[in-house]
């Protein structure tokens, strides 16, 4: 994905979308370079710094991608529809599979 813009006149809407999307490409990159870095390092210093870092990238990652899903409702379908499940990714990209995780609905929810 390019951070630039392919079409002129977008909305305020899209403009924000796509500065969300570039910046999370961004940190996504940054958390495999971190990650490659310190795969690689063997001074154990530097390699809990470089897994501290790369772990924040994740939470940079993780800030956009929630934006992300509020602002875009099909990206939260998806996203609702995926994470957090357990067994056949493919089948439940599907719908032929019923989740095997529990999901996060307020029905799994246990008050004590
Ligand atoms: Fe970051």
């Amino acid at each position: 994905m390019s951070s630039a813009f392919i079409e002129p006149g977008l909305s305020a809407e899209a403009v924000g979308v796509h500065r969300a999307l570039a910046s999370l490409q961004e940190e996504l990159e940054a958390i495999d370079y971190y990650h490659q870095r310190a795969d690689r390092e063997e001074d154990p210093e530097l390699n809990a710094i470089l897994i501290h870092n790369r772990n924040d990238e994740m939470e940079h990652a993780a800030m956009l991608l929630e934006w992300l899903r509020r602002a875009l409702p099909p990206l939260d379908g998806q996203l609702r529809k995926l994470l957090f499940r357990s067994g056949s990714i493919t089948a439940l990209a599907a719908g032929k599979a019923e989740a095997g995780g529990k999901g996060l609905g307020l029905g799994n929810l246990k008050l004590s």
